[in-house]
């Protein structure tokens, strides 16, 4: 697979030594604007040393130094010569392989903990000397190695911080990042800007510039297929290949009618009139209903659609004969879990937009080294409108997962008015960007009402809003009552059919955030 490698000049690589926050650190040190890279511990130093990075990172990691197995990089790394963080375990690893001294922890620290700091030069300039941190760890280091001052301390923690100057290494005890460690990200600049004397290069706007050039070196004149859907992920790669190589670039739009209201009518908007983008616009409502007609079961009905999505495009890609590439949005937390994941399938989440091999293109994944916020703030800097830029995470089987039961074109009309009330009604009330979804579920309940003088017996909305980091829990959004009155008012009100909505109090787990 072609791989687009952003060739920033200020690398910083993060050894990760098994811990759950490792790419919270790259995000941390992404967010100082500087591009880093996560590399597993027994990476061979001399391929780290062939990236040149400007700095190196250890992070955490739940084994205790002197373990049989324990993960350990090798002790040539501290020859590049390159500044060294540690971060917790990466700290006692640093330790134990330059002469310090590591102990079980006596008094084991998790959370909240007070911090002296005693006398540092680099991790702490600009701070107060006295600061809460964030702690979880059993093992520490009692005795840095020669050569190393210990430049803050716990009341349980002799080493909450060690730097040896002259050598550029340094090591944390606690979690810099971490949001309980508010400060956190100043430590890291601090080591970033001062320890590894870097400036801060990776903006949108250097991003795009190396990736245009790469791009253009790696696809030549060849042509390249990309599929939309109307979010950001694809919608950013399109615009970054339409800016590198303009009309070698065709988009394929498969509207499965499935979308939520007007959608793909904004979509085609958005690439045909304001990018000028060459698009396949292909209507293939019918198609899609018409395989979906009689399906209740949710993995039937997700198996269905992606098979479905799969030979729509197949068929219009297709037609490009001589695309030579496929574009895809693939992110860096893809790329960084894909392997190491072995979690059951509770849904089959990415079946839509997978390719049969027999197509033989190549793929090209221009934003497989950022995190999402980076990709928004390039898809900002592409011009992209804003709309689309912070839109909400959308499945790709669209309402048919929010509709339990049978996806008719009439539900669909049903969910998709509910829906935009939900949506209109929770940007009104500036909440918009503060939650991860915010929808409506057309339930397969029917229940009594009044209304006028009438008996109904009418359909069932379930308002559903989440908060969450990545989808992997949520929590159940406490929106406001006035907000909740108004989206239940409108809905009841303007929605014909539906005479009753309900609020969706249940967090994931045990709960997950679609209703299919
Ligand atoms: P769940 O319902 O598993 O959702 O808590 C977590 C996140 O994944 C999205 N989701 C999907 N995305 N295809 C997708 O592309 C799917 O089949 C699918 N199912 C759920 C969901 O919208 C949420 O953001």
């Amino acid at each position: 697979m072609a791989v687009i490698n952003p060739s920033n000049e200020e690398l910083v690589i993060i050894l990760d030594f098994g811990a759950q926050y490792t790419q919270l650190i790259a995000r941390r040190v992404r967010e100082c604007r500087v591009y880093c890279e996560i590399m597993p511990f027994d990476t061979p130093v001399p391929e780290i040393a062939e990236r040149k990075p400007k700095g190196i990172i250890f992070s955490g990691g739940p084994a205790s130094v002197y373990e049989d197995g324990a993960p350990r990089c090798d002790e040539s790394i501290y020859e590049i010569g390159v500044p060294i963080l540690g971060i917790c375990y990466g700290t006692q690893l640093m330790a134990y392989h330059l002469g310090g001294k590591v102990t079980p922890g006596v008094q084991k620290e998790f959370g909240r903990t007070e911090l002296d700091v005693t006398n540092s030069q680099v991790l702490f300039e600009g701070l107060d000397k006295h600061l809460v941190c964030w702690m979880s760890h059993g093992d520490m280091v009692e005795t840095p190695p020669p050569g190393f001052e210990i430049v803050a301390k716990t009341a349980s923690t002799p080493v909450a911080a060690m730097e040896n100057q002259k050598r550029r290494l340094y090591g944390v005890q606690f979690h810099p990042e971490v949001v309980h460690t508010p400060w956190g990200t100043e430590v890291l600049r601090n080591f970033l800007y001062n320890a590894c004397r870097l400036k801060g290069t990776w903006t949108p706007a250097s991003f795009i510039e190396t990736a245009v050039k790469e791009i253009r070196a790696q696809v030549g004149t060849d042509k390249v297929v990309c599929g939309v859907s109307g979010g950001i992920d694809s919608a950013c790669v399109a615009a970054l290949l339409h800016k590198a190589i303009g009309d070698q670039l065709t988009c394929i739009f498969v509207d499965h009618g499935l979308m939520r209201l007007d959608e793909g009518a904004k979509v085609r908007q958005t690439f045909e009139d304001y990018f000028k983008i060459k698009l396949v616009y292909v209507d293939a409502e019918e198609r899609f209903l018409k395989r979906l007609a009689g399906v209740l079961e949710p993995e039937t009905k997700r198996k269905i659609i992606g098979e479905e999505f799969v030979r729509v495009f197949e068929e219009h890609a297709g037609k490009i004969t001589d695309a030579k590439w496929l574009g895809q949005g693939t992110l860096y937390p893809d790329v960084i879990e894909s392997g190491t994941k072995n979690a059951a399938v509770i849904k089959s989440h990415h079946n839509v937009g997978g390719l049969p091999e027999d197509m033989q293109l190549k793929i090209i994944e221009p934003l497989r080294y950022l995190f999402k916020d980076e990709a928004r703030e390039v898809a900002a800097e592409l011009g992209l409108p804003e709309e689309m830029v912070w839109r909400q995470p959308f499945p790709g089987p669209g309402l048919a997962i929010r509709i339990v039961g049978e996806v008719t074109k009439e539900r669909l009309d049903t969910l998709r008015h509910a829906d935009d009330i939900v949506v209109e009604e929770i940007k009104r009330a500036g909440l918009y960007r503060e939650l991860w979804m915010g929808f409506a579920v057309l339930a397969p309940i029917r229940s009594v009402g009044v209304m006028g003088d009438q008996r109904t017996y009418d359909d069932t909305i379930v308002v559903r809003a989440v908060t969450s980091q990545d989808a992997m829990t949520a929590d159940w959004a406490k929106l406001p009552y006035e907000v909740l009155e108004r989206i239940s008012n409108r809905i009841i009100n303007e929605v014909s059919g539906v005479n009753r909505t309900v609020y969706d109090i249940s967090s994931k787990p045990p709960a997950t955030i679609e209703w299919e």
